[in-house]
């Protein structure tokens, strides 16, 4: 498949890295890159040679500075409720509830758009030099690909209500103390930093990680979280993974999925 806005590397061992190449306007995401970034996503999905998925933005500037600005500029109310719900649908519900771990390596600005990927990605990690926020409301609108929903989920509601009513940057570091990302690195050692997380990840059941992102996001969606995840943990004992682990764990050997 030929992309105008992604790419796509295999690092080995299972890993793949997605980047957003749109560094001239700071990897903004406009309609083409949402639906590329859809097309590609399904793709990894189908792929039984990719396990983690990592996501970075081009350059060094940017992970993703928003969704593109001079596309909605002149839109009406129904064609905003339908950017958002579209974006919501095919994209960002589907990286939340994908099958394999996101890790989100957020290499420069996360804002808007970019921010409320980086927040359906399964993990985030941070460069030093990077900046997040939801500045929406400097723009006369709200956040509308998730954010209202998934930072106060992160980071607590009160946080959440400043740093969308404020619409501030705040930095890598304060990003961390809010449990908005998981880790901050040097921007050098970003990607080394989520492949080796990534690897971690590997070594383990992929029918596990699916199983364990669902049974997460359950509570989160309104749902019963509680008896999904006995249903997931049942369902767990007839996978073969599960037949492996065990065998392995008792035959003191390490377990091959
Ligand atoms: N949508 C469309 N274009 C964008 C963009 C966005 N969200 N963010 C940046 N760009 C474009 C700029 O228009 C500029 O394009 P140009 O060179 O053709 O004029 C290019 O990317 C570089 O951005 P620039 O503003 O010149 O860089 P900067 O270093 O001065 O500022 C930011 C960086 C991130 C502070 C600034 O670009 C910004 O505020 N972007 C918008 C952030 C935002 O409001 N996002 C939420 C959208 S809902």
């Amino acid at each position: 498949m030929e992309f105008h806005n992604i790419s796509i590397q295999d690092l080995g061992g299972y890993v793949s890295l997605v980047t957003i190449e749109r560094p001239k306007k700071l990897n903004a995401l406009n309609k083409e890159t949402i639906a590329e970034l859809h097309q590609v996503f399904v793709s990894l999905e189908n792929d039984d040679q990719v396990r983690v998925i990592l996501l970075i933005g081009s350059g060094e500037k940017a992970f993703v500075a928003g969704a593109d600005i001079a596309e909605f500029a002149s839109f009406t109310i129904e064609q905003g409720k339908d950017l958002a719900e579209k974006g919501q649908k095919t994209l960002f519900d589907l990286i939340e509830n994908f099958s394999k771990p996101v890790i989100a390596a957020i290499n420069g600005f996360a804002l808007g758009g970019g921010l409320e990927l980086a927040m359906a990605c399964h993990i985030r990690y941070a460069s030093e030099n990077a900046k997040m926020g939801l500045p929406e409301v400097s723009l006369g609108l709200i956040p509308g690909y998730g954010g209202t929903q998934r930072l106060p989920q992160l980071v607590g509601k009160g946080r959440a209500m400043e740093m969308i009513l404020t619409g501030g940057m705040i930095s890598s570091t304060q990003a961390l103390e809010y449990g908005l990302v998981n880790r901050v690195v040097p921007q050098e050692e970003l990607l080394i930093s989520c492949l080796e997380i990534a690897k971690k990840i590997v070594q383990n059941a992929p029918s596990s990680a699916s199983a364990a992102i669902k049974a997460i996001n359950s509570g989160f969606a309104g749902n019963d979280g509680y008896s999904k995840e006995i249903t997931l943990f049942g369902s767990c004992f007839g996978t073969s993974d599960f037949i492996e682990g065990t065998t392995a764990f008792l035959n003191k050997r390490k377990p091959e999925f």
